[in-house]
């Protein structure tokens, strides 16, 4: 059966969900391009990328930095029109559980990476995924894009502002024929969740995670947010009066050791 996207972008390749996903889209006639900053796990995922039969080019980038991700980009897209674009990279911190402040660093450090990064990585390949009428872009978020936590000030943040932009973003390149679909995951395991330390109910292996993730975007799914009984309680915890959700979300204890 034919891939059903011949060249495939994505960011965060080098662990977790992003290595997953790009193994899943691996296949022959297929063309990836994979962003990361440790190499040599990127190199990993690319060679078992090319084992799969896909030609990968890799790329040593940190996605904060917006001209080197820009010209990589439209370098990339020159030789390989790009049909999927997913921006996956992503860092998570939090407060010390005692300490009633995460830190203006370290807030700033995950909107650099989780929103301004996705932006960056963005951005640059919409004027020609439009001009061709055809493509997808899929960010990921996550299921605390649905409601602040107070365990994740900085993320939460980060993540609802990914969101929010995606969403509008789908609404300016529909006529463009260009698609949007937000990913809120929940709980998969990864070095991220390595580094939790509190309860991950619905927890999935990164490998299952990204089997859903890329059902969804090859359907072509607006959203595609998992487990639903987390997005359900969040999303019930956004809509129900503050002061109901703030008592339900202030029993979730969870602490998440810095990188
Ligand atoms: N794990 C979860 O339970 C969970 C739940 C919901 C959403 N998410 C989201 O899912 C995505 C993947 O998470 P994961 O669990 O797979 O995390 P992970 O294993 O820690 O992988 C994060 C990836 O992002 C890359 N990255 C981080 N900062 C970067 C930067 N400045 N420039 C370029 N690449 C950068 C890392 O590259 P290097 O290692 O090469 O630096 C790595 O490849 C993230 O956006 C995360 O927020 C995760």
């Amino acid at each position: 059966m034919r891939a059903p996207f011949d060249v495939v972008v994505i960011t965060g390749a080098s662990s977790g969900l992003g290595a997953c996903l790009a193994k899943a889209y691996a296949s022959p006639h297929v063309a990836i391009g994979l962003i990361g900053r440790d190499r040599q796990r990127l190199e990993a995922t690319a060679s078992a990328c090319e084992a799969r039969g896909a030609t990968v080019n890799t790329a040593i980038v940190d996605v904060t930095d917006a001209s080197a991700t820009a010209s990589w980009l439209r370098e990339f897209d020159g030789r390989h029109p790009v049909g999927l674009l997913i921006a996956n990279a992503g860092t998570s911190a939090g407060p010390d559980p005692d300490s009633p402040s995460e830190g203006a660093e370290i807030a700033a450090r995950q909107i650099g990476v989780n929103l301004l990064g996705a932006i960056n990585t963005v951005e640059p390949l919409v004027p020609a995924l439009c001009a061709r009428k055809r493509g997808r872009i899929a960010v990921v978020a996550s299921i605390a894009a649905y409601r602040g936590l107070p365990c994740s000030p900085g993320y939460c943040a980060s993540k609802a502002g990914l969101r929010a932009y995606a969403e509008a973003l789908r609404g300016r390149l529909a006529r463009h024929r260009v698609g949007v679909t937000v990913v809120c995951p929940g709980f998969f395991d990864s070095p991220m969740t390595d580094r939790f330390d509190g309860p991950t109910p619905f927890l999935l292996s990164s490998d299952d995670a990204a089997r859903i993730v890329k059902r969804g975007i090859d359907r072509g799914r607006r959203r595609v947010a998992f487990p639903w009984p987390l997005v359900l309680g969040l999303q019930f915890c956004d809509i129900a009066p503050a002061f109901i959700g703030d008592a339900i979300l202030r029993r979730y204890r969870f602490h998440i050791h810095p990188a």
